[in-house]
């Protein structure tokens, strides 16, 4: 049987996790597959009823799952907690943290329907598929000290960019295998020409890529990456780099196809595999049916190949996803013109009945 833990945390997380739960289940009756979702608090959800982010009881049910679909966390009401009690930081990193997964996967697809969804220019953008490969566990997310103290201006604060050779060797090797089975070009990203901590990160790049002669490889500078982005995003397969520029180029690269909503991503390599759209908990648009599930149910998509290593299944909700689609639906963050826009409910119905069809 496969344990999956659902933390559908705040906002938005809750009518996209419950869509992307549907798929599951729809799935899992046409392909005769043995899913079983334990729903747990987590986020502000968890800290209101709980006065924590990530409680025991949580905890608990994510080290008995195989695999954890989350939706988002955070709000306006829980953004000046302080850091010890920060839902990112307790709940989110310590999540990432506890689970051991160093390597965060977020695919930018761009869909041959979704062309005109994106602001650059449609010869730009069709075609992109790049797969940004993140380090999630190291650098300065986890970094210490960590700190901020009285100075005589006001305050100093201190964060802290710290990699080891370990660190930076399986997540580029990662790169490497996946590139293997894609177009076989790897880019990884620093800011070498600045940074201590980058300049071991491609050292040990250049080391690693010793390995995949087949592999076609370069290092570029994180600013330069971030303009060739937008200049000419079809030279880039697979992307590695450090935890904070690969969140920043994650979301750069999302909308290159259209929107940030459309994201799924993959924490993986450590002891529980982590699910979630790469976007946040949306507080603008939560409750009112508006959201796009679409992140989550590919999410849900890519922990059905990876974690459980059900190809066929989760190749049937990306085609779900596809068809939907290019039939012309879509939800209010990625209308375009002729389209018919949906909500979240009707969005993940349409996608369930593709997956039946
Ligand atoms: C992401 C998010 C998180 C991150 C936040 C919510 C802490 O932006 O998953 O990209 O920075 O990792
Ligand atoms: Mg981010």
């Amino acid at each position: 049987m496969a344990k999956i833990a659902l933390l559908p945390g705040d906002g938005i997380g809750v009518e996209i996790t419950k869509q992307a739960a549907l798929v599951l289940e729809t799935v899992s009756a046409k392909y005769g597959l043995d899913l079983e979702l334990n729903e747990g608090l987590f986020g502000g959800a968890a800290y209101d009823q709980t006065g924590t982010a990530f409680p025991p009881e949580t905890i608990e049910l994510v080290q008995t799952s195989d695999a954890v679909l989350l939706g988002a966390i955070g709000g306006p009401k829980w953004d000046s907690l302080p850091a010890d009690e920060r839902l990112e930081i307790v709940g989110l990193l310590r999540l990432r943290k506890m689970a051991g997964a160093y390597a965060n996967l977020r695919p930018a697809v761009m869909y041959p329907s979704m062309v005109d969804s994106s602001t650059l220019k449609p010869d730009v953008v069709s075609g992109i598929d790049i797969m940004v490969v993140r380090e999630l566990t190291g650098g300065l997310y986890f970094g210490e000290p960590r700190l901020r103290e009285p100075h005589p201006t006001g305050a100093r604060a201190v964060d802290t960019l710290e990699y080891t050779t370990l660190e930076i060797e399986r997540i580029v090797d990662l790169a490497f295998q996946l590139a293997r089975g894609r177009r076989g070009k790897v880019t990884s990203v620093d800011k070498a020409n600045v940074l201590e901590s980058s300049r071991l990160w491609r050292e040990v790049a250049c080391a690693v890529a010793q390995k995949y002669p087949d592999v076609e490889f370069e290092s570029m500078l994180v600013d330069n990456c971030a303009m060739q982005l937008v200049r000419k995003p079809k030279q880039f397969d697979v992307l590695v780099t450090e935890n904070m520029f690969g969140d920043i180029l994650s979301d750069e690269a999302a909308m290159l196809t259209g929107s940030i909503g459309m994201l799924p991503s993959a924490s993986i390599g450590g002891d529980v595999d982590i699910y979630e759209p790469i976007h946040g908990s949306a507080p603008d648009i939560a409750g009112k049916n508006m959201a796009n599930p679409i992140g989550t149910i590919l999410s849900a998509a890519m922990m059905l190949r990876y974690t459980f290593r059900l190809d066929e299944p989760a190749r049937a909700i990306e085609r779900a996803v596809e068809r939907v689609l290019e039939a012309g639906y879509r939800t209010a963050d990625i209308t375009s013109p002729g389209s018919r826009t949906v909500g979240t409910d009707e969005m993940g119905e349409l996608i369930c009945r593709e997956v039946d069809a």
